[in-house]
């Protein structure tokens, strides 16, 4: 596999870099290296939306502005992320060829502006990135400067031009084959929906079609398919200059328009844009801020099974949240350290140097439009460069884990098209954070994977809400178990198929109502301000509570063949009493938990800690952590542990040590306690 760290093996420390902006600005330019330097920047992202600049006119290829810029660099240990420009297209060419401006549901094209909004299918625009691409690879694919090509910019979005609807009909033809397997899979009978030729199928729209929920989603695997497609068509020239320089994409966290599981295998790494909503609760706690940035990190670990690259992060504020607040004193470098401790290999920032005009004059960037290196912004991001040069021996290390909570994207489009049984929020997203919660705050290693990666690996799977159920999945969950795998089901599980139809018989389909021994009888949701309650009978563990609310969801089980832990214990007469809320039951040589409602977040941190520890998963530190400190561990190639320890609140904390750790940048020793002031972080090893 080839990989940036051949030519680098460093940290990656950069940056977005616009130079196209500032030609005119040689002094500029040349400070920007000089500035770089002092931050200890050691790569850029560059080439972005330079398009105009590198085609001002049709054919008319300028190259050397960018050659001399990337050599300059290099003569200076600044290596580079090449883009290819094709996330914003050029005025000249929407103009002349007004088919790669893009078409929205309501059939209404585009006119030329913002960006991230071309055509997929339009062969004129592929021929056109293919050029520029060709032209980019002939010049730096082998140029011992560039790390890794950046894929056109934060990938998405989707179009309806008449283009576009050939090329659907045609992916459905190859599909279905015919158009009476077709109507069968979106069960067109329903309100007189048959199709009786292929042309009048269009795709989803508000002024048409949205109710055939098998329409929608192969809407969807279209759109994604249309993307994967483009890519390959993108990166076909790259890779033939240099099939060994690394591709990647950056992803939005739980961006959910396309599924980027299926770019995968045209990915060398993965990395993503990360803009959590900092400083946004009254009382600093920045727990739930950190936990979601870092679920989206466990993702993209994940999804290749390896470290990531954070490709953007801003270094101060952006300028699109509701409020844009900058970071605060020393907070860069605890969710620096965030993503270090979940598998990142860089830290890069939007931007380098802040744009003076258009939109984004206002979003944080190393260099700001005073350009003085005294901003607290620079001091912190130098702080984080020169934190990055003691780190190499971490580079590539990976983060064992023993659990895995599933997250499917076609589920999740599927879940929240259904219409019922919940259709102001299904929460198939509240439930997976319910899950990844406790772990989180536990300090245990999740991974993330979807439906169709291998489980086998893992101690203890949770799969919440999957509620889209392809046969094959259901076989490898069963087998997981009989292997000796722990498996929690809830609510909501296996209820269609692929195509959105409802499985006929007993759910949960596909084997999993006999496997875990019960049997969906009916769904009672409730409004948000509702809730249930559920008391333990038989608590698989010490110390739990006897009650526990329940809400947003509460569906009514029979158990069959399998032991009841505990039962709904409602006091209104009209609601139910003594079914089953929670259950297990043994296959193979494990076990199966099946929990019938979404239950307060309490719940969740009493069963499934004690479950963990029972299974003997390991936490990455063996400590208990105050509410708010956050523990993961690394384990780098030669089997050093990195340990990271990070602070999310307002308050100093201490964490008990279970061995003596040393810092790694100070060289501190700490044998019993280790104090973390309020927003701190260190990374640490074993003594
Ligand atoms: C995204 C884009 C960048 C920039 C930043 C601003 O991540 O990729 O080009 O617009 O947002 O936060
Ligand atoms: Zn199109």
């Amino acid at each position: 596999m080839a990989s940036y760290l051949t030519a680098l093996p460093h940290m990656l420390h950069g940056a977005d870099y616009n130079p196209e902006q500032w030609l005119d600005h040689p002094e500029i330019l040349q400070k920007d290296i000089e500035l770089m330097k002092l931050a200890g920047i050691n790569c850029v992202s560059i080439g972005i939306f330079a398009w105009a600049a590198l085609e001002p006119k049709e054919h008319d290829y300028r190259l050397d502005w960018l050659s001399e810029i990337i050599d300059t660099l290099y003569e200076n240990g600044i290596y580079s992320v090449l883009a290819t420009p094709s996330g914003a297209k050029p005025v000249w060419m929407a103009h002349k060829y007004p088919e790669i401006r893009r078409v929205n549901a309501m059939r209404v094209r585009d006119l030329q502006g913002g960006r991230h909004n071309h055509c997929y299918t339009s062969p004129i625009y592929r021929k056109k990135v293919r050029q520029i691409n060709t032209k980019l690879a002939e010049r730096f694919a082998n140029h011992p400067a560039v790390l890794l090509w950046h894929i056109s910019n934060e990938i998405q979005g989707e179009c309806h031009c008449p283009l576009c609807q050939e090329a659907f009909r045609q992916w459905l033809k190859a599909k279905y084959g015919s158009l009476e397997q077709l109507n069968h899979a979106y069960w067109t009978a329903f309100w007189s929906h048959t199709y009786t030729d292929w042309s009048q199928i269009e795709s989803p729209s508000p002024a048409g079609e949205t109710n055939i929920h098998g329409l929608n989603l192969d809407w969807k695997r279209f759109c994604t398919a249309q993307t994967v497609d483009f890519f390959a068509n993108e990166i076909a020239p790259l890779k033939a200059a240099n099939p060994d320089l690394p591709v990647t994409a950056n992803f939005m966290g739980f961006y959910d328009g396309i599924d980027y599981w299926k770019l995968l295998p045209l990915m060398d790494v993965v990395s993503w844009d990360s803009y959590p909503s900092f400083h946004n609760t009254d009382n600093g706690d920045e727990s739930g801020n950190a936990m979601w940035n870092d679920a989206y990190s466990d993702i993209c670990r994940t999804m290749l099974g390896k470290p990531y690259l954070l490709m953007e992060n801003t270094p101060s504020q952006t300028n699109w949240h509701g409020v844009c607040r900058p970071k605060q004193p020393g907070f860069l470098r605890l969710s620096s350290i965030a993503h270090l401790a979940h598998g990142a290999d860089s830290i890069q920032y939007f931007q380098f140097r802040q744009s003076r005009g258009s939109c984004e004059k206002f979003h944080g960037a190393v260099v700001s439009h005073s350009g003085r290196t005294d901003t607290r912004t620079f001091q912190e991001v130098s702080g984080v460069g020169k934190m990055l040069a003691s780190l190499d021996a971490l580079c590539g290390a990976r983060v064992p884990s023993q659990t895995a909570i599933l997250y499917d994207m076609e589920n999740h489009w599927a879940v929240n098209d259904a219409k019922g049984p919940r259709n102001d929020d299904i929460g198939d997203t509240d439930l997976f954070f319910r899950f990844y919660r406790p772990f989180w705050q536990a300090g245990i290693p999740v991974d993330v994977v979807n439906a169709d990666m291998d489980f086998s690996a893992y101690k203890l799977l949770c799969v919440p809400m999957l509620y889209l159920l392809r046969k094959e999945t259901a076989q490898r969950l069963i087998a997981y178990v009989k292997q000796g795998g722990t498996l929690i089901l809830t609510c909501h599980t296996g209820v269609v198929d692929e195509h959105d139809l409802c499985y006929l018989g007993d759910t949960p389909a596909c084997g999993l109502a006999a496997l875990a021994g019960v049997r969906y009888l009916e769904t009672d949701p409730l409004y948000d301000w509702q809730h249930q309650t559920m008391r333990l009978t038989k608590p698989p563990f010490e110390n739990m509570a006897k009650t526990y609310q329940l809400n947003k969801l509460c569906e009514r089980i029979a158990a069959e063949d399998a032991k009841v832990l505990a039962v709904y214990d409602n006091d209104n007469p009209c609601e139910p009493d003594g079914m089953p809320v929670l259950t297990c039951r043994s296959e193979g040589r494990g076990q199966v938990y099946y929990l019938a409602a979404f239950a307060e977040d309490k719940f969740f941190a009493d069963f499934l800690l004690p479950l963990a520890q029972s299974l003997a998963i390991e936490k990455a530190l063996p400590a208990d952590l105050p509410y708010g400190v956050c523990a993961n561990q690394r384990i780098a190639a030669d089997g050093t542990a990195f340990y990271f320890l990070q602070n999310w609140t307002r308050t100093p904390q201490t964490i008990m040590l279970p061995f003596p750790l040393q810092d790694v940048e100070s060289g501190r020793c700490y044998q019993n306690k280790l104090p973390l002031p309020p927003y701190g972080a260190i990374i640490a090893k074993p003594q």
